[in-house]
């Protein structure tokens, strides 16, 4: 019996190794990005055990033992690996599916692989279109768009970086294109860049009329497309890809493939919500930058950032669902470790409608005073409320608590949920143990 691989995936990076490992060497603290202990498979008295909870692995460099987690409780308790994958999955509190058998998973991995034929042939296309629409943003129809981008001060270097693009408005431009390009039916059906009428058994172009905004995976591979509508009364204001093989939702980041470079030189990246707010950025020479696309963060793309840097500002709408949006980044930013700050600007503005009012020096200037992630946190809870009426404050603190729960470093957790206490004038001892306790159950009801 054998667990499928995406199980054994998900846990190495949800399976935290200084949680696990802690028992075994309970003198491990934090020495820079790593923990140190003396060594658990081995005598000593000067820790040369080190692990590194955000690559999930641990080394000795006395007996030279070292690996992932499963190795660890594999060669620590003699576990096979079904029981080590257990065993870490319990302390990560992860749920397993069931086991499978010989069968089972090589039809699931026949599946898997079938799967990613297809992603790649979507890929593909995405390709060609992405190649006809840019093309088409210099023909005479495009007119308007041109326009358009050029009164949002967006330049044609800028449309060359990020392959913005133009889609005629015609219900079988990009179709002929693909066909041309000789493309079968079944594919171009399924690949999200036409809407399929059941009825009449038609096909026709899913983007007409729309700016076109590529969304490339980290590699540049066009895997999506964002539309924004040029009228403001065209509805909606932006379509997206729908998701298809090649594309998951919230497994990807709206222009990180552009600003990987500069966040890992610049150490942080900054985290908007919008296309044009990133491209807005970018225009005025700031790249360390990365966006969401209005759906909810995920730790897939946390894990995507975390490839690059630590340090995270994220700089969502002032509105209060740019706020709440901000919370939960945060929520999934926390486990893995990052620093987070958090930038509000002024009177509900975006980053795109700031830079281009206050200039780049102002935004920056901002940037630099962002709020750290438990200031803002606490503000957003006692936002709205009254906190020296007992129940709103009461109400306050349940809303703070996943914050700590999510926390991954041990001390780390522990002093912000003291803060947190002095701050909400929690004194009472007995309380605070039962709030404490609380925090974990907590994050996981809320996410
Ligand atoms: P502009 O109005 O072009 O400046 O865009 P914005 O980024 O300021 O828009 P907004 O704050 O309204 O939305 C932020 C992000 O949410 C957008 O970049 C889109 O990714 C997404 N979004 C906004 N409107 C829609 C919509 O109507 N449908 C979908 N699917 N997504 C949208
Ligand atoms: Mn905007």
């Amino acid at each position: 019996m054998l667990y499928p691989q995406y199980v054994i995936d998900d846990l190495k990076v949800r399976a935290d190794l200084v949680r696990l490992i802690q028992p075994y060497a309970p003198d491990l603290k934090k020495k820079g990005a790593n923990w140190m202990a003396c060594c658990p498979f081995h005598q000593e008295k000067t820790p040369s055990f080190s692990v590194n909870p955000v690559k999930g692995f641990y080394k000795c460099f006395g007996c030279g033992k070292g690996g992932t987690a499963f190795n660890f409780v594999m060669e620590i308790e003699g576990l096979n690996f079904p029981e080590a994958i257990k065993r870490v999955a319990e302390s990560a509190g992860y749920i397993l599916p069931e086991p499978v058998d010989d069968a089972q998973y090589a039809a699931s991995k026949k599946k898997r692989e079938e799967k990613k034929q297809l992603a790649d042939q979507i890929v593909e296309l995405n390709q060609v279109a992405l190649e006809f629409w840019e093309g088409e943003l210099q023909s005479k129809d495009a007119k308007t768009a041109r326009e358009y981008l050029a009164g949002r001060g967006i330049s044609e270097e800028i449309h060359k970086r990020f392959r913005i693009g133009y889609s005629p408005d015609k219900w079988d431009a990009l179709i002929g294109v693909l066909r041309d390009f000789g493309a079968d039916e079944k594919l171009i059906a399924r690949s999200g860049l036409v809407s399929v009428n059941e009825e009449k058994e038609r096909t026709y172009d899913r983007f007409r009329g729309r700016i076109m905004f590529p969304v490339l995976d980290v590699d540049g591979r066009p895997v999506a497309f964002g539309a924004r509508a040029l009228k403001p009364e065209d509805n909606p204001k932006y379509l997206n890809s729908p998701e298809t093989p090649a594309y998951v939702k919230g497994d990807n980041l709206y222009g990180l493939y552009q600003g990987k470079d500069e966040i890992r030189k610049k150490k942080f990246a900054i985290l908007v919500e919008g296309y044009l707010d990133l491209i807005a950025l970018a225009q005025f020479g700031i790249s360390n930058t990365a966006a969401s696309l209005g759906t909810a963060f995920t730790p897939e793309q946390a894990k995507l950032i975390g490839r690059y840097a630590k340090r995270i500002v994220i700089n969502y709408d002032g509105d209060d669902a740019g706020v709440k949006a901000a919370r939960r980044a945060i929520e999934h930013l926390l486990p893995q470790d990052f620093d987070v700050k958090v930038l509000v600007l002024p009177d509900g503005m975006d980053p795109d409608d700031f830079i281009r009012e206050n200039g780049t020096d102002e935004y920056n200037r901002r940037r630099g005073q962002a709020a750290t992630f438990l200031r803002f946190s606490l503000d957003a809870a006692v936002k709205g409320r009254n906190i020296h009426n007992a129940r709103q404050k009461a109400e306050a603190i349940e809303e703070f608590l996943p914050i700590v729960g999510a926390i991954s470093n041990n001390i780390q957790r522990r002093e912000t949920f003291d803060q947190a206490m002095n701050f909400f004038h929690v004194e009472d001892a007995g309380l605070r143990r039962e709030l404490w306790s609380r925090r974990d159950s907590r994050l996981r009801a809320a996410s």
